[in-house]
């Protein structure tokens, strides 16, 4: 039978990271505070002190991820006295000063926003999942994540041109090209960098928790099965959870322990689950 561990302990990541052997991890998927916005639920940060405080953080995420590994950072910057505030630019180049290579940006798009009326701006529909590699290298299994042809596929491939059929290059000088025939008699084609999520904050007792698909699409993305996954934030546990359900180990860490207590049982839960798939589960709680 074979062992899958889901690791949930409490603490400062900072810290609780020190406990971890240095290229331990394949992915780090997670969502930290964005800076003061909950500041009423789990504490904040001030956006102006942001980048000093995350980078200790982070400096511990580049030491346990292996080298071919991937960090996804979900975070998105709030708009105060009529501007963006710049933080989370400010922190992308400051991790790169640390040594990550900003590698990718995907939008996660929220699909069922409803509608608002701000006075200056329109609904925030959208979130950034930046990604951050130690190497130019790294584990990528974009088969994984293939979506159906869609329905561009019955119009553009209808009728071909003479352009279409052999590589056509751009004629904007990009160095790019394409060969449109290439998508014949295909089911599955490639994503793009925006993600479709439904938000469902709803029952997870948890007021900023991402929808499982997320850290899903991911973990399928960047990982095997068996690999290691880690959420230094990890909030309700959705990291883990999703991680348990594709035959993923991870480590969960929060601060807070009514958090670390909560993603213990989220992650507890699917036990019986995983035991029917053959699969020996162990979850640990610890302080
Ligand atoms: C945006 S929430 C994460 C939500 C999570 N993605 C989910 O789906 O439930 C951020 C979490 O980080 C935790 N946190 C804040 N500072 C922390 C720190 N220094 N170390 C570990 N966790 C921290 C908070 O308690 C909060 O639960």
């Amino acid at each position: 039978m074979r062992e899958l561990i889901a690791d949930i302990r409490q603490g400062d990541c900072r810290d609780v990271l020190k406990e971890f052997e240095g290229e331990f991890f394949d992915l780090i998927v997670t969502s930290p505070p964005y800076a003061d916005r909950r500041v009423k639920t789990y504490g904040g940060i001030h956006p102006d002190k942001y980048v000093d405080w995350f980078l200790p953080r982070s400096e511990e995420f580049l030491r346990v991820l292996k080298p071919g590994g991937t960090f996804i950072l979900n975070i998105k910057e709030k708009a105060e006295n009529g501007e963006r505030h710049t933080y989370v630019i400010e922190l992308i180049l400051a991790l790169r000063k640390q040594g990550w290579l900003w590698t990718e940006e995907f939008i996660w798009h929220k699909k069922n926003c409803y509608p608002g009326k701000w006075p200056n701006r329109f609904r925030d529909a959208w979130e950034r999942c930046l990604q951050f590699n130690k190497s130019r290298h790294f584990k990528m299994f974009q088969e994984k994540v293939r979506v159906p042809m869609g329905e561009w596929a019955n119009t553009r491939l209808k009728s071909l041109g003479k352009n279409d059929v052999v590589r056509f290059n751009s004629q904007a000088g990009s160095g790019f090209g394409k060969n449109i025939a290439n998508w014949l008699d295909r089911d599955l084609a490639y994503p793009t960098n925006v993600l479709h999520f439904a938000t469902e904050c709803s029952n997870k007792n948890h007021s900023a928790a991402f929808p499982i698909a997320l850290p899903e699409w991911f973990i399928k993305l960047f990982t095997q099965e068996n690999d290691w996954v880690l959420d230094p934030f990890v909030g309700s546990g959705t990291t883990c959870e999703a991680a348990q359900k594709l035959g993923r180990n991870s480590v969960g860490i929060d601060i807070m322990e009514e958090y670390k207590d909560l993603s213990y049982k989220n992650t507890k839960k699917s036990e019986l689950l995983l035991m029917e798939k053959g699969l020996k589960y162990e979850a640990n709680n610890s302080k």
